[in-house]
């Protein structure tokens, strides 16, 4: 977990408003990364602390400085995510997940296709894992792990937890499914390779990549706060095409979809959207 401490009184003249519409005109063309599609503030501040901590005073600059060395570059762009994460993460929402949702998904279906979508270094992809294998043991459930940044894709294929990752996890689901070591003076969980095999690690940007399909459930938990009102609504009209009718999108604590209904989602309890499974007399129809 990096969290830049960002500045808050990031200066805002017209010459750097300027050069930061540059900055990431020049970073869009490199990288394919559109920060347009990222809340303006947020995005302004950390970068500006950024480039105050490499010691420059204009951001074309900075950029010309990180341009100029792709693992340099590659960097900034795992340092701009904010990677914080926690298996059990809200563990009430796991709860609904663990008595409601996956035995419903369940009934319909023996094994489960899932998407953590913005998945950081796996605590949520390791967390459904264990709820699967603790529900419908040894079946061929996949479960699919995205983000943008590499280095937490890294530590996800791990499966490496700290002991604050791991405040949620039920005592009797710490002893069954992690293995505790000791490294420099601190405590550190591996997964189970029982877990492991269920789960798959890629490189996925939901703002410009085609999104994969046929998931029973699709987890992104706070990965869409960070995201534009336009961006966020294109994500959430891809999840609902890439769901399974009767499928489920699982969204973080403060995330609300308001115009729900009119993507075709039901809300049957706090931060789950199902697709309704009508859709598949439709699409029964429809062939
Ligand atoms: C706060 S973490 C959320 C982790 C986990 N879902 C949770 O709730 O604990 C947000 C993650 O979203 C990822 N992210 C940011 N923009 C993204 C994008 N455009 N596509 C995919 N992942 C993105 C970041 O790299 C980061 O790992």
């Amino acid at each position: 977990m990096r969290q830049i401490p960002s500045s808050l009184s990031a200066p805002r003249t017209p010459e750097l408003l300027r050069d930061f519409e540059q900055f990431k005109q020049l970073l869009k063309q490199r990288t394919g990364l559109d920060l347009n599609q990222y809340k303006f503030e947020q995005t302004y501040r950390r970068i500006y602390t950024m480039m105050e901590h490499g010691g420059f005073r204009k951001f074309t600059d900075y950029f010309r400085h990180l341009a100029a060395d792709e693992s340099r570059l590659r960097q900034f762009i795992d340092r701009l995510a904010i990677n914080v994460s926690e298996l059990f993460r809200n563990p009430e929402q796991f709860e609904i997940l663990r008595t409601q949702v996956l035995p419903e998904l369940l009934k319909r279906s023996p094994f489960l296709k899932c998407w953590s979508a913005g998945c950081s270094y796996g605590a949520e992809a390791y967390s459904i894992a264990i709820l699967l294998h603790e529900l419908a043991p040894n079946r061929p459930h996949q479960i699919l792990g995205t983000d943008i940044d590499e280095d937490v894709l890294a530590r996800a294929r791990r499966g490496v937890f700290t002991e604050s990752d791991m405040r949620y996890v039920p005592a009797e689901f710490k002893t069954k499914y992690f293995r505790a070591a000791s490294e420099n003076g601190r405590t550190l969980y591996e997964a189970d390779p029982a877990l492991k095999r269920y789960l798959r690690f890629e490189h996925h940007n939901l703002l410009s990549d085609p999104y994969p399909s046929g998931f029973d459930l699709i987890a992104c938990r706070n990965v869409v706060i960070y995201f534009e009102d336009d961006a966020k609504d294109r994500v959430f009209r891809a999840f609902y095409e890439a769901l399974k009718p009767g499928g489920y999108l699982f969204l973080g604590n403060t995330e609300r979809i308001f115009n729900y209904a009119q993507i075709g989602f039901e809300n049957p309890s706090a931060f789950f959207y199902k697709k309704p499974i009508t859709e598949v007399q439709r699409w029964r129809n429809a062939s």
